[in-house]
Protein backbone atom coordinates (compact mmCIF):
# COMPACT_ATOMS: atom_id res chain seq x y z
CA UNK A 1 0.00 0.00 0.00
CA UNK A 2 1.53 3.24 -1.09
CA UNK A 3 2.46 5.83 2.08
CA UNK A 4 4.36 8.38 1.39
CA UNK A 5 5.44 9.27 5.26
CA UNK A 6 7.79 6.14 4.95
CA UNK A 7 10.50 8.00 3.43
CA UNK A 8 10.00 11.42 5.52
CA UNK A 9 10.98 9.60 9.21
CA UNK A 10 14.28 10.97 9.57
CA UNK A 11 16.13 14.16 8.22
CA UNK A 12 18.61 11.75 6.99
CA UNK A 13 15.81 9.63 4.61
CA UNK A 14 14.62 12.76 3.98
CA UNK A 15 18.13 14.13 2.63
CA UNK A 16 18.00 11.04 0.66
CA UNK A 17 14.81 11.79 -1.52
CA UNK A 18 15.12 15.75 -1.70
CA UNK A 19 14.22 16.95 -5.59
CA UNK A 20 15.73 20.46 -5.15
CA UNK A 21 18.78 22.48 -3.45
CA UNK A 22 19.63 26.04 -3.63
CA UNK A 23 23.48 25.73 -3.90
CA UNK A 24 25.92 29.31 -2.79
CA UNK A 25 27.31 28.86 -6.67
CA UNK A 26 24.09 29.36 -8.60
CA UNK A 27 23.15 32.76 -6.51
CA UNK A 28 23.62 36.16 -7.81
CA UNK A 29 24.12 39.42 -5.98
CA UNK A 30 23.01 42.74 -7.33
CA UNK A 31 25.19 45.62 -6.45
CA UNK A 32 24.38 49.69 -6.59
CA UNK A 33 27.08 51.82 -7.34
CA UNK A 34 27.09 55.52 -7.05
CA UNK A 35 29.12 58.08 -8.68
CA UNK A 36 31.25 59.58 -6.35
CA UNK A 37 33.49 59.37 -3.45
CA UNK A 38 33.00 57.85 0.40
CA UNK A 39 29.74 56.95 -0.26
CA UNK A 40 28.18 53.71 1.55
CA UNK A 41 24.17 54.95 1.54
CA UNK A 42 21.45 52.48 2.79
CA UNK A 43 18.25 52.48 1.07
CA UNK A 44 15.49 52.63 2.92
CA UNK A 45 13.14 50.73 1.50
CA UNK A 46 15.67 47.65 0.93
CA UNK A 47 17.20 47.15 4.74
CA UNK A 48 20.32 45.79 4.55
CA UNK A 49 21.30 46.79 1.04
CA UNK A 50 23.39 50.19 0.16
CA UNK A 51 24.57 51.92 -2.80
CA UNK A 52 28.31 52.31 -2.78
CA UNK A 53 30.93 54.51 -4.12
CA UNK A 54 33.80 52.98 -6.03
CA UNK A 55 36.01 53.54 -3.37
CA UNK A 56 33.65 51.75 -0.51
CA UNK A 57 33.54 48.78 -2.81
CA UNK A 58 35.77 46.67 -1.66
CA UNK A 59 33.62 46.43 1.93
CA UNK A 60 30.98 44.61 0.11
CA UNK A 61 32.84 42.53 -2.87
CA UNK A 62 35.16 40.85 0.49
CA UNK A 63 31.53 39.98 1.75
CA UNK A 64 30.48 38.68 -1.12
CA UNK A 65 33.81 36.77 -1.54
CA UNK A 66 33.82 35.34 1.95
CA UNK A 67 30.16 34.40 1.66
CA UNK A 68 31.40 32.33 -1.28
CA UNK A 69 28.89 33.94 -3.84
CA UNK A 70 30.16 33.73 -7.49
CA UNK A 71 28.33 35.95 -9.29
CA UNK A 72 27.47 39.79 -9.18
CA UNK A 73 24.62 42.01 -11.22
CA UNK A 74 25.97 45.79 -11.36
CA UNK A 75 23.68 48.44 -11.61
CA UNK A 76 25.10 52.42 -11.60
CA UNK A 77 23.77 55.27 -10.66
CA UNK A 78 25.34 58.20 -12.50
CA UNK A 79 25.95 61.42 -11.23
CA UNK A 80 24.10 63.63 -14.05
CA UNK A 81 21.47 62.00 -16.55
CA UNK A 82 20.23 63.00 -19.67
CA UNK A 83 18.06 62.79 -22.08
CA UNK A 84 20.22 60.34 -24.35
CA UNK A 85 21.26 57.88 -21.00
CA UNK A 86 24.45 58.98 -22.08
CA UNK A 87 26.19 57.79 -18.73
CA UNK A 88 25.21 54.21 -19.79
CA UNK A 89 27.32 53.93 -22.36
CA UNK A 90 30.63 56.31 -21.52
CA UNK A 91 33.82 55.10 -21.57
CA UNK A 92 34.63 56.26 -17.42
CA UNK A 93 30.94 55.30 -16.68
CA UNK A 94 30.32 54.32 -13.37
CA UNK A 95 29.90 50.55 -13.84
CA UNK A 96 32.88 50.10 -16.56
CA UNK A 97 34.84 51.96 -13.85
CA UNK A 98 33.41 49.79 -11.26
CA UNK A 99 34.02 46.13 -13.74
CA UNK A 100 38.23 47.45 -14.39
CA UNK A 101 38.68 47.53 -10.85
CA UNK A 102 37.39 44.35 -10.18
CA UNK A 103 38.86 42.89 -12.82
CA UNK A 104 42.27 44.52 -11.91
CA UNK A 105 41.99 43.38 -8.01
CA UNK A 106 43.31 39.48 -7.75
CA UNK A 107 40.81 39.09 -4.77
CA UNK A 108 37.55 40.22 -7.23
CA UNK A 109 39.01 39.01 -10.41
CA UNK A 110 37.11 35.59 -10.25
CA UNK A 111 33.41 36.63 -9.90
CA UNK A 112 31.61 36.87 -12.07
CA UNK A 113 30.36 40.14 -13.46
CA UNK A 114 27.31 40.63 -14.76
CA UNK A 115 26.23 44.26 -16.20
CA UNK A 116 22.70 45.14 -16.99
CA UNK A 117 21.78 47.05 -19.49
CA UNK A 118 19.23 49.80 -19.86
CA UNK A 119 19.22 53.47 -20.09
CA UNK A 120 16.37 53.59 -16.81
CA UNK A 121 19.18 55.24 -14.62
CA UNK A 122 20.83 57.12 -16.61
CA UNK A 123 17.99 59.12 -18.34
CA UNK A 124 16.38 62.43 -17.18
CA UNK A 125 12.89 60.98 -17.81
CA UNK A 126 13.88 57.77 -16.01
CA UNK A 127 12.10 55.84 -19.02
CA UNK A 128 14.49 52.62 -20.35
CA UNK A 129 14.67 53.81 -23.83
CA UNK A 130 14.99 57.37 -26.15
CA UNK A 131 11.42 59.18 -25.13
CA UNK A 132 9.88 61.72 -28.22
CA UNK A 133 6.72 63.24 -27.80
CA UNK A 134 5.71 60.89 -24.22
CA UNK A 135 6.79 57.69 -26.56
CA UNK A 136 9.25 55.42 -25.58
CA UNK A 137 11.18 54.58 -29.52
CA UNK A 138 12.30 50.92 -30.06
CA UNK A 139 15.06 50.78 -32.93
CA UNK A 140 15.90 54.52 -31.94
CA UNK A 141 17.42 52.43 -28.27
CA UNK A 142 18.74 49.25 -30.01
CA UNK A 143 22.50 51.04 -31.04
CA UNK A 144 22.53 53.02 -27.65
CA UNK A 145 22.09 49.68 -25.79
CA UNK A 146 24.22 48.03 -28.29
CA UNK A 147 27.31 50.94 -27.19
CA UNK A 148 26.09 50.21 -23.71
CA UNK A 149 26.76 46.22 -23.74
CA UNK A 150 30.03 46.91 -25.57
CA UNK A 151 31.79 49.25 -23.69
CA UNK A 152 30.98 47.06 -20.23
CA UNK A 153 32.24 44.29 -22.39
CA UNK A 154 35.57 46.39 -23.37
CA UNK A 155 35.76 47.01 -19.26
CA UNK A 156 35.71 43.31 -18.12
CA UNK A 157 32.37 42.56 -17.82
CA UNK A 158 31.69 38.48 -18.06
CA UNK A 159 27.71 38.61 -18.66
CA UNK A 160 25.83 41.08 -20.56
CA UNK A 161 22.29 41.21 -19.35
CA UNK A 162 19.49 43.52 -21.04
CA UNK A 163 16.71 44.57 -18.99
CA UNK A 164 15.34 47.54 -21.06
CA UNK A 165 12.86 45.07 -22.79
CA UNK A 166 12.38 46.91 -26.44
CA UNK A 167 12.21 44.53 -28.89
CA UNK A 168 15.28 43.23 -30.97
CA UNK A 169 18.08 44.36 -28.46
CA UNK A 170 18.91 40.91 -27.98
CA UNK A 171 19.83 40.67 -31.74
CA UNK A 172 21.05 44.17 -31.83
CA UNK A 173 23.29 43.63 -28.72
CA UNK A 174 24.49 40.09 -30.06
CA UNK A 175 25.94 41.69 -33.57
CA UNK A 176 27.48 44.53 -31.48
CA UNK A 177 29.32 41.77 -29.19
CA UNK A 178 30.33 40.02 -32.06
CA UNK A 179 31.58 43.10 -34.54
CA UNK A 180 34.01 44.03 -31.41
CA UNK A 181 34.80 40.53 -30.72
CA UNK A 182 33.11 39.30 -27.80
CA UNK A 183 31.73 35.92 -29.52
CA UNK A 184 32.28 34.84 -26.20
CA UNK A 185 30.68 36.86 -24.26
CA UNK A 186 26.99 35.57 -22.90
CA UNK A 187 23.90 37.43 -22.79
CA UNK A 188 21.28 37.06 -20.16
CA UNK A 189 18.13 38.48 -21.14
CA UNK A 190 15.47 39.66 -19.05
CA UNK A 191 13.00 38.29 -21.15
CA UNK A 192 10.24 37.46 -18.99
CA UNK A 193 10.03 40.48 -17.10
CA UNK A 194 6.86 42.11 -15.88
CA UNK A 195 5.79 45.68 -15.64
CA UNK A 196 5.31 44.86 -11.97
CA UNK A 197 4.45 47.29 -8.81
CA UNK A 198 7.83 44.76 -6.70
CA UNK A 199 10.14 46.84 -8.21
CA UNK A 200 9.25 50.14 -6.56
CA UNK A 201 12.48 49.61 -3.57
CA UNK A 202 14.94 48.92 -6.80
CA UNK A 203 13.85 52.41 -8.01
CA UNK A 204 14.49 53.84 -4.46
CA UNK A 205 17.60 52.50 -4.71
CA UNK A 206 18.59 53.13 -8.60
CA UNK A 207 16.99 56.53 -8.87
CA UNK A 208 15.37 55.03 -12.27
CA UNK A 209 11.29 55.59 -11.61
CA UNK A 210 10.31 56.94 -14.58
CA UNK A 211 9.14 60.73 -14.44
CA UNK A 212 6.07 60.68 -16.24
CA UNK A 213 3.98 57.59 -17.06
CA UNK A 214 4.84 53.97 -16.67
CA UNK A 215 6.81 50.84 -18.34
CA UNK A 216 3.41 49.34 -19.74
CA UNK A 217 4.17 49.62 -23.19
CA UNK A 218 7.22 47.80 -23.03
CA UNK A 219 7.26 45.32 -19.73
CA UNK A 220 4.74 42.78 -19.93
CA UNK A 221 1.30 42.67 -18.53
CA UNK A 222 1.45 40.58 -15.82
CA UNK A 223 -2.11 38.95 -16.98
CA UNK A 224 -0.27 37.22 -20.02
CA UNK A 225 1.97 33.91 -19.48
CA UNK A 226 1.45 32.43 -23.17
CA UNK A 227 2.76 36.00 -24.56
CA UNK A 228 5.77 35.61 -22.03
CA UNK A 229 6.73 32.17 -24.01
CA UNK A 230 7.03 34.29 -26.98
CA UNK A 231 9.35 36.78 -25.26
CA UNK A 232 11.69 34.04 -24.63
CA UNK A 233 11.60 31.93 -27.79
CA UNK A 234 11.94 35.11 -29.72
CA UNK A 235 14.85 36.18 -26.79
CA UNK A 236 16.97 32.63 -27.62
CA UNK A 237 15.92 33.27 -31.71
CA UNK A 238 18.02 36.54 -30.84
CA UNK A 239 20.61 34.50 -29.73
CA UNK A 240 20.05 35.08 -25.56
CA UNK A 241 22.15 32.36 -23.33
CA UNK A 242 20.28 32.55 -20.56
CA UNK A 243 16.86 33.90 -19.87
CA UNK A 244 15.77 35.79 -16.64
CA UNK A 245 12.07 35.87 -15.61
CA UNK A 246 11.05 38.64 -13.46
CA UNK A 247 9.71 38.94 -10.67
CA UNK A 248 9.92 35.44 -9.24
CA UNK A 249 7.22 34.67 -6.60
CA UNK A 250 3.95 36.00 -8.22
CA UNK A 251 5.29 34.33 -11.54
CA UNK A 252 6.32 31.22 -10.73
CA UNK A 253 4.43 29.36 -13.58
CA UNK A 254 6.52 31.47 -16.11
CA UNK A 255 9.83 29.91 -14.76
CA UNK A 256 8.32 26.75 -14.78
CA UNK A 257 6.56 26.68 -18.36
CA UNK A 258 10.40 28.19 -19.71
CA UNK A 259 11.78 25.30 -17.58
CA UNK A 260 9.90 22.91 -19.87
CA UNK A 261 9.56 24.16 -23.05
CA UNK A 262 13.14 25.15 -23.56
CA UNK A 263 16.39 23.78 -23.19
CA UNK A 264 18.18 26.46 -21.61
CA UNK A 265 19.37 28.03 -17.99
CA UNK A 266 17.15 30.06 -16.65
CA UNK A 267 17.02 32.70 -13.65
CA UNK A 268 14.72 33.45 -11.58
CA UNK A 269 15.14 37.58 -10.07
CA UNK A 270 14.08 37.32 -6.87
CA UNK A 271 13.42 41.59 -7.06
CA UNK A 272 13.60 44.39 -5.16
CA UNK A 273 9.76 44.34 -3.49
CA UNK A 274 10.26 40.45 -2.60
CA UNK A 275 13.07 41.44 -0.73
CA UNK A 276 11.71 44.02 1.47
CA UNK A 277 8.05 42.33 2.30
CA UNK A 278 10.10 39.62 3.85
CA UNK A 279 12.10 42.24 5.48
CA UNK A 280 9.65 43.82 6.50
CA UNK A 281 7.74 41.12 8.26
CA UNK A 282 11.02 39.52 9.95
CA UNK A 283 11.28 42.99 11.70
CA UNK A 284 8.00 42.70 13.19
CA UNK A 285 8.95 39.18 13.91
CA UNK A 286 5.59 37.70 12.24
CA UNK A 287 7.70 35.54 10.17
CA UNK A 288 10.96 33.42 10.54
CA UNK A 289 13.13 34.93 7.90
CA UNK A 290 15.51 32.27 7.49
CA UNK A 291 13.35 29.77 7.35
CA UNK A 292 10.73 31.56 4.50
CA UNK A 293 13.95 32.56 2.44
CA UNK A 294 15.09 29.01 2.12
CA UNK A 295 11.65 27.91 1.41
CA UNK A 296 11.47 30.82 -1.20
CA UNK A 297 14.49 29.77 -3.16
CA UNK A 298 14.27 26.49 -3.25
CA UNK A 299 10.39 27.04 -4.72
CA UNK A 300 12.45 28.51 -7.26
CA UNK A 301 14.49 25.49 -8.31
CA UNK A 302 11.81 23.50 -7.99
CA UNK A 303 9.65 25.46 -10.30
CA UNK A 304 12.91 25.25 -12.80
CA UNK A 305 15.06 27.75 -12.00
CA UNK A 306 18.47 27.16 -12.31
CA UNK A 307 20.14 30.57 -11.00
CA UNK A 308 18.66 33.01 -8.33
CA UNK A 309 19.35 36.63 -8.71
CA UNK A 310 19.01 37.95 -4.90
CA UNK A 311 19.10 40.33 -2.40
CA UNK A 312 19.20 37.47 0.37
CA UNK A 313 22.25 35.77 -1.57
CA UNK A 314 24.85 36.89 1.02
CA UNK A 315 22.28 36.26 4.37
CA UNK A 316 21.51 32.80 1.73
CA UNK A 317 24.59 31.61 1.73
CA UNK A 318 25.24 31.09 5.41
CA UNK A 319 22.00 29.62 5.65
CA UNK A 320 22.87 26.86 2.99
CA UNK A 321 23.50 23.77 4.78
CA UNK A 322 27.39 23.12 4.37
C1 LIG B 1 16.02 48.36 -15.01
C2 LIG B 1 15.75 47.33 -13.98
C3 LIG B 1 14.74 47.29 -13.00
C4 LIG B 1 14.99 46.18 -12.22
C5 LIG B 1 16.10 45.54 -12.75
N1 LIG B 1 16.55 46.25 -13.84
C6 LIG B 1 13.67 48.26 -12.68
C7 LIG B 1 12.58 48.52 -13.61
O1 LIG B 1 12.42 47.86 -14.64
O2 LIG B 1 11.86 49.48 -13.32
C8 LIG B 1 14.20 45.78 -11.01
C9 LIG B 1 14.92 44.93 -10.03
C10 LIG B 1 14.31 44.85 -8.68
O3 LIG B 1 13.18 45.30 -8.41
O4 LIG B 1 14.99 44.29 -7.81
N2 LIG B 1 15.18 48.37 -16.08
Amino acid sequence: MERTRRLRQSEAMRGMVRENHVRVEELIYPLFIIEGRGICSPVDSMPGICQYSLDRLPEELDRVVNAGVKGVLLFGIPAHKDELGSGAYAEHGVVQEAIRFMKKEERYRDLVVIADVCLCEYTSHGHCGLVQDGKILNDETLPLLARAAVSYAQAGADIIAPSDMMDKRVAAIREALDENGFINTPIMAYSAKFASAFYGPFRDAAHSAPGFGDRKTYQMDPANGREALREVEEDIREGADIIIAKPAMAYLDIIKEISLNYNIPIAAYHVSGEYSMVKAAAAAGWIDEKKIVMEILTGFKRAGAKMIITYYALEAAEWIPK
